[in-house]
């Protein structure tokens, strides 16, 4: 992870990366550090904690410079202090670099550059790298630039770096693998960033490094693009869509709040041109190419990390019960080491938010060297997995900044609900009535979650009377399995509750052991072909004095004369009803969380995009 920004201009490099920098907080947020170059030296301003505290720690001290490098941190090697926080120097002091990713062979480079009496102040694989830069550039009487490329030809594993150098103050030289990079051309400026979202007010110019380039910007000459084999690249400049005010917290608390609620907006835009329920038309342009291969697939293998993963086995339901086409959910962690078996004849598909998250990364180029067929769920457009598919389709949920997902989730099920309807329709395994009905339905959910979130206040108090519980218990069958652990995941990583989620039928085999007064028990419990057993599960856990809190279908009576609490959310086809089930959950966890004094947006341990494996 670790987000970095650096500007070089005539303008205060200053306000530029600190701004940049409290944009990419969600990447990290174990230190965060500055380097500018003023006067002929390298001025460095770094510390724990987060970007607040950088300004703190800078207090009243001028900060000067119009070249400068910028990084907020999620701590890999070394512990989260001061002396670990980027940028870090070479064993002169003349150069500065920031870095995001691993450099996994660098016991072995520091060890080779100790012998030959090089000196270290940090446990980092980052500052290894410009030690060793500059001895190359110093042993090989190279350029910076030239250093570079040699260095990187010798290290192992993942960056994206920015190099500064005092005595060129009109320079800098940039390179990326395995972790982002973007480049904005100002008019007589540049702003390189992880991501867009601190260039997109300077500039809608942007070129995206690919792997194994390296980028010389000079003032006088700009841009130069060269790869690790010193072959010139021409570098391709494209427009951002992204718009400012997605980047605000528009009047909500939190960015999660925010995301929360923004959900009928990016429900309505995933679906945007892509369906017809008057016509009984679904098109995802993306995949239109590959429908027909995912149609006949062997299997579809959907790969995924995190919550991401959740959507999958939503997906899995959705594919198989609509398309019936095999499916298999896999942790990209655990599929890319397992020497998994892969044909010409499976279908890959990765499902990222960010698109940047270095297992999922890693699985699909495995999946693609054995010859399958890669389709993409990314939400970030441009982001590396969404490049290196061979089709996909784009959530359009917007810039998700808080790091617990929500919008990401029911945009990525939406996508996969098109996905799987336009395969069945292809394939002709789905009643014209039902496909016609699912589409209509599904037209119908963003004004659904409108209602949904009417119920803010009533799961709000029902936050404050488990705020204190330390275990929670979440249930769910079919399709509302995934909810269930989308709900214990929310509620683990922003209030920092112990909670599992389990198949609800499961519960009898071990968890049910769990249950007493104080277990609180989120069951989704809604009117569909498993209602009845599900009814049968809350009352095993009522048993149990266990305190239920259902989800149920408007109307339901059975369920509340059973249940502690029930919230209740619209009627809508039994396929679509993760859609409406998950933001209850999503609210509950956001409400126990500001109760108990979390960081909502930058839980504790956390990042948003986890770009190391
Ligand atoms: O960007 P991705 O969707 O690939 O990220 C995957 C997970 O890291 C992510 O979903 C994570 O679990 C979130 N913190 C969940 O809220």
């Amino acid at each position: 992870m670790c987000g970095i920004v650096a500007y070089l201009g005539d303008k205060d490099a200053f306000p530029v990366l600190i701004k940049g920098l409290k944009r990419l907080e969600y990447r990290g947020y174990d230190s965060a550090g500055i380097a500018l170059i003023e006067e002929g030296d390298i001025n460095l301003y770094k510390c724990k904690g987060k970007v607040s505290d950088l300004e703190d720690h800078i207090g009243g001290k001028s900060v000067r410079g119009t070249v400068g490098i910028g990084h907020t941190r999620w701590a890999t090697h070394g512990e989260p202090n001061d002396i670990n926080a980027h940028p870090h120097t070479s064993e002169s002091g003349n150069l500065a670099i920031i870095h995001n990713g691993i450099i996994e062979n660098y016991a072995s480079l520091k060890e080779e550059l100790t012998q030959r009496g090089h000196t270290f102040k940090s446990d980092t694989d980052t500052e290894v790298l410009i030690h060793l830069i500059e001895d190359i550039q110093e042993r090989e009487g190279v350029k910076l630039g030239e250093a570079v490329r040699i260095a990187l030809n010798g290290v192992i594993g993942a960056y994206a770096i920015v190099v500064i150098d005092k005595d060129r103050p009109k320079r800098l030289i940039a390179a990326k693998k395995s972790s982002p990079l973007v480049i904005g051309i100002g008019e007589d400026d540049f702003y390189l960033a992880s991501d867009a979202t601190p260039i997109i007010e300077y500039t809608k110019n942007v070129v995206y490094l690919n792997d194994e380039e390296i980028a010389i910007l000079d003032l006088d000459k700009g841009l130069k693009l060269v790869n690790i084999a010193n072959q010139e690249k021409t570098p391709y400049i494209q427009e951002l869509e992204l718009k400012l005010e997605a980047l605000e917290k528009g009047g909500y608390e939190h960015f999660m709040l925010k995301e929360i609620h923004e959900q009928p907006r990016s429900i309505a835009d995933c679906l945007r041109g892509r369906i017809n329920s008057l016509q009984g038309r679904v098109q995802l342009g993306g995949i239109k190419d590959y429908e027909d291969k995912i149609a006949k697939a062997n299997r579809v293998i959907m790969v995924a990390c995190g919550t991401s993963w959740h959507a999958g086995l939503v997906g899995e339901y959705l594919f198989e019960d609509l398309a019936r086409v095999p499916v298999e959910v896999e942790y990209a962690s655990e599929f890319r080491y397992r020497n998994p078996i892969i044909t010409e004849n499976d279908v890959v598909i990765a499902i990222s938010q960010s698109g940047e998250t270095a297992d999922t990364l890693a699985a699909i180029k495995m999946a693609k060297e054995r010859g399958a067929t890669i389709i993409g769920i990314c939400n970030v457009v441009g982001s590396t997995i969404s490049r290196e598919t061979h089709g996909g389709s784009y959530t359009h949920a917007g810039p998700e900044i808080g790091v617990a997902s929500t919008k990401a989730f029911t945009a990525q099920v939406t996508v996969l609900t098109l996905m799987a309807l336009s395969i069945a329709k292809k394939k002709g395994v789905i009643e014209e009535s039902r496909f016609r009905r699912l589409l209509i339905e599904l037209e119908n959910i963003p004004s659904k979650v409108e209602e949904v979130l009417k119920i803010n206040s009533q799961v709000e108090f029902i936050a404050d009377i488990y705020k204190d519980a330390n275990n929670a218990l979440y249930l769910g069958r079919g399709l509302n399995f995934p909810v269930a652990l989308e709900g214990a995941l929310k509620l683990k990583e922003i209030s920092y509750i112990h909670a599992e989620g389990y198949p609800a039928a499961e519960m009898k085999h071990g968890p049910i052991a769990l249950i007493d007064e104080a277990m609180p028990v989120f069951v989704i419990a809604t009117k569909d072909a498993s209602y009845e057993k599900i009814v049968s599960n809350i009352q095993e856990v009522k048993a149990r004095k266990g305190k239920i809190i259902a989800i149920v279908t408007e109307g339901d009576e059975t369920v509340k004369g059973i249940a502690d609490h029930t919230i209740e959310i619209p009627e809508t086809d039994d396929s679509l009803v993760p859609l409406l089930a998950t933001i209850p959950f999503q609210l509950l966890s956001y409400h126990i969380a500001v109760m108990r004094g979390c960081n909502v947006d930058q839980p504790r341990n956390l990042a948003k995009s986890v770009t190391v494996e």
